[in-house]
Order: C-alpha cells, then structure tokens, then sequence
C-alpha cells in the first residue's frame, strides 16, 4: 500500500494547495439519470438553543443552536426526483434574532435559496416559513443559516443533505464526515466569540477545538476489506484543511457533488462550503487507517477508519465510479467574460498588516468601516443584508459565461456561487483535473477561470465561503435575467 508521501512524490506534484493523480484504471462515469417525480419529504427543522454535549466537548454542555432535537448535526436524506417540503420554524432565544434557511449547492428556484432580504422576508421569531423544492442533482450537499451566518453557523446550525441517485454499484458502506471548529477556549464550557477583528481582516478566527461529526478524532468503523464511500463536508466557518488519507488506498469520486472520473487522493485543499466523495478500501480487520489535514505544519489526525468484521472485497482496490453529474455544459466559443477582482480594502489591508489585536489604530479603523474585503471594488455595505446594494453583473438567462477570478489578496477565498454549479477551466498556480464545484478556492494571489450557463434566473448570491470575509465586505450577487 502506498504511503501519501510515496504518492505525493510519484505524482511529481508541484501544487501547493490540493493535488491528485488520475487513476490508472480510471472507469468510465456510469450514464447520467434524470429525476423522475418521486415522493414527498416534510421536515420540520425548529431553530432553537439546545445545550448539547457533543463527544468533542469532553462532558460540558453547551448552548448550541440548532434545527432539531437529538442527533447533531441532522442529516435529510431523499431520493433523486423526491421533493423536500422543509418547514422552518425559529425559535432561537433572542427577540430580533432572524433566521433562514440556505440549501448550499443545490440548483433550486431563486425564492427557495433562502437568502434574507435578496429573495425572502427573514423569519423572526415566531415566524416560520415552508421550503419546498425538487433537487435536480444527486450528490452531498449541505444546509445551512444565511443570517447573522458568523454566530448562527458558529452555534451549529446547520445540518447533512445528501441525494441518493448517483450510484453505479452499492459500495459496502456509505458514511458522511463532517468536518468543523468550535470556537470554545480549552478547558471552558463557553463559546468564545465568533469573530475577531484580527481575524476578520486576515485568514478568518479559527476554533481551537476541531471535531468529525461532533467528536474529537473519532473512530469510524468500516466493514473490514471493502470499498466505502466517505462524503466529507467543510462547513467551518473558516477553516481551508487539505484533506488526505493515510494508511489506505483512496480515490476522489466526487467534488462538490458532482461525480468525476476516479482520481486517486493524494490531498485535496477543501475550504469553507466545500465537499469531496472519497472511495476508500478500509483497512483489513482491526487495521486503522487516518484521515489527516496536512495544511498545518504538522499533520492533524482528524479520524481513525477502522477495519471491522470479515474482510469483504478479495479483488484489487478498482472502485466502481458514479454516475456523471447533470451540470450543462458551457459553450465557451461564445462565452461572454467577465472578470472578478477578489480585494481587500484599506482598512482590511490595515488590519492584515497589524500584528497587535486590538491596537488603539485598529480600533479606530474598525468604527470607521467594516468593509475589509470586495469584490470588483464593491463592498457589501452591511454586515447583514437589509441594505441591497446593485449587483455585481447582470447576466443573460441562458447565456454562457466564462469568469476570470483573481485572488489580489494575500489570503484564500473560497468563493461560492448560489444556485449553479461552476465549470473548472483553468489555474496558474495550480494544476487541478476537470471538476464542477459551487465553492471555488482561490490561493493568495491565485488567477483561476471557471464557466458555467446562466441558466436559472434570478438573483445569486457570489460571496467568499470564510463567513469573516463574507461579512465583512466579499459578498455580492449575480442577475441572471
Ligand atoms: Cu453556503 Cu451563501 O452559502
Ligand atoms: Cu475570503
């Protein structure tokens, strides 16, 4: 079995950021399906505080927020065709504490993306309001708050949506890893606050406690010898992890829901929003093999994968593919282009510069403007969304567009678009194999283009996934018309 350093170095791989090989018998994606009506999911998700002891808290409890009793996070699982009819009702603890509810990736109506202000009232208190849409695409996806999104998401509220449909062969098992921070100070039962000057102007506040699925380098059992299918999400609100195994043979099958040819994994950089199908043959009986985030220093074991039971698979690691996603394909002899200066703005650039917290020159400057961060040289003039400002661009309802995404920053964003699913063309800083993702990186510096149809009309929101940087200026929309 190969090691990840032996990967690495056979792959000849130069990038800095995420890395992967094609696999030397990459199959072919099975044949796409499209949705056929199916059955209706209700949920209910009431957003409320529940102090909630999760295994990463080491026995203290605390006052998460929420949107359903027990288990955290919640998963909603359909069927490709199903239709989800989400009632959410806000309960949170505090009387002008608003809420909504954003289906992260999914290609569904503008007035159901939940977006305060751009494309529905917020829900207050009291309030409820019913989601209800068909998704159109298979795959992992996530839920989440897009109010006051730095707190909220910061408690917890958030939850797993994953669409069956995409499978060509069942694997032997089917796992979802969740991967975030808690923002709570070592050896406290509290939360720490959830954003920091500092932070805001420059990588984003970090949560010194990491966690898988609410638990601290968790043991994952996998039937021992199989093929298994681990859906891995990003939902910190800050942190980019370059995910990697190690001790077993792994292969990417899927970014940001959408299947690709199978690549093996050698690290694959995974900001904020974003997510990765692995197929991995789990290790032998009581073998344990590592998932592990390599963009520290030091490597950080996120969760052992631990081999149970009888061995099942007795053939070589040749995982069977998914099927190809259903994204159309842009027309790029005719696509109209657009480019996208991701900035930061003086008084962010003081703030990056500043090596004091909270320095008598910060604080001035933070009174003065929260605007640290843009896009094209516009901030979003608000913390929160009742002030719209214009869109970004307004683009033509089924037109082709290829964006030219600069990072002129000295820090990553990962830039996420609402509604659609991004066609990776190209980087110069990094060689990444073709791929769709609705939550792009982009490294310090880095100029990527990417192309996609507008083909769902209204107004999108395109905003950097660290929820600091969101809030604080690199937020916008996009008006397909
Ligand atoms: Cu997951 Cu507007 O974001
Ligand atoms: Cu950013």
């Amino acid at each position: 079995m190969l090691t990840r350093r032996q990967l690495v170095s056979g792959a000849g791989a130069v990038c800095l950021f995420g890395s992967a090989t094609r696999a030397p018998r990459g199959r072919a994606l099975g044949p796409e399906v499209a949705p056929v009506a199916g059955k209706i999911v209700a949920v209910e998700l009431i957003a409320a505080e529940r102090p909630t002891a999760l295994a990463c808290f080491g026995g203290a409890a605390l006052p998460l927020w929420t949107f359903a009793e027990g288990a955290w996070p919640p998963l909603i699982r359909l069927e490709l065709g199903d239709r989800l009819e989400a009632t959410l009702k806000n309960q949170l603890p505090r009387a002008d504490e608003t809420t909504s509810i954003h289906w992260h990736g999914i290609r569904l109506p503008n007035d159901q993306d939940g977006v305060p202000y751009l494309v529905q009232r917020p829900v207050w208190p009291g309030e409820s309001f019913r989601y209800a849409f068909a998704p159109p695409d298979a795959g992992t996806f996530f839920f989440h708050t897009h109010c006051n999104t730095v707190e909220q998401l910061g408690r917890g509220l958030e939850g797993i949506l994953i669409i069956d449909g995409d499978v060509t062969e069942p694997y032997d098992a089917d796992i979802v890893l969740l991967l975030r921070d808690w923002r709570i100070e070592p050896g406290t039962a509290e939360f720490a606050s959830f954003a920091t000057l500092r932070g805001a102007g420059r990588a984003g506040t970090y949560g010194p406690l990491r966690s898988v699925n609410g638990a601290d380098n968790p043991r994952i059992s996998l039937p021992a010898s199989s093929d298994c299918r681990l859906r891995i999400i990003n939902s910190d609100p800050t942190r980019i992890m370059r995910i990697g195994v190690e001790g077993a043979d792994a292969v990417i099958a899927a970014i940001d829901g959408v299947a690709i040819p199978l690549m093996t994994l050698t690290t694959w950089a995974m900001g904020p929003g974003m997510r990765m199908d692995l197929v991995l043959r789990s290790p032998p009986p009581g073998g344990v093999a590592s998932l592990v985030d390599s963009s520290a220093e030091s490597h950080i074991e996120l969760a052992r994968l631990v081999g149970l039971g009888a061995p099942r698979q007795a053939r070589a690691f040749d995982p069977a593919p998914l099927r190809a996603g259903r994204i159309p394909a842009p027309d790029l002899a005719n696509a109209t282009r657009i480019g996208f200066r991701l900035q930061s703005s003086a008084a962010g650039a003081a703030i990056a510069a500043t090596e004091t917290a909270l320095g008598v020159a910060v604080a001035a400057i933070c009174l003065s403007s929260r605007s640290f961060w843009s896009i094209n040289g516009q901030s979003w003039p608000d913390r929160d969304h009742p002030r719209l400002p214009p869109p970004l661009a307004v683009l033509q309802r089924g037109r082709s567009y290829v964006f030219e995404l600069w990072n002129d920053t000295d820090f990553s964003h990962p830039i996420h678009i609402h509604g659609h699913s991004l066609t990776f063309l190209s980087s110069d800083q990094r060689n990444l194999p073709a791929h769709h993702a609705d939550t792009i990186l982009l490294t310090p510096g880095e100029r990527a283009e990417v192309a996609f149809i507008a083909n769902n009309p209204g107004d999108w929101m395109f905003h950097c996934h660290v929820i600091e940087h969101q809030e604080n200026g690199m937020m916008g929309y996009l008006r397909i018309i």
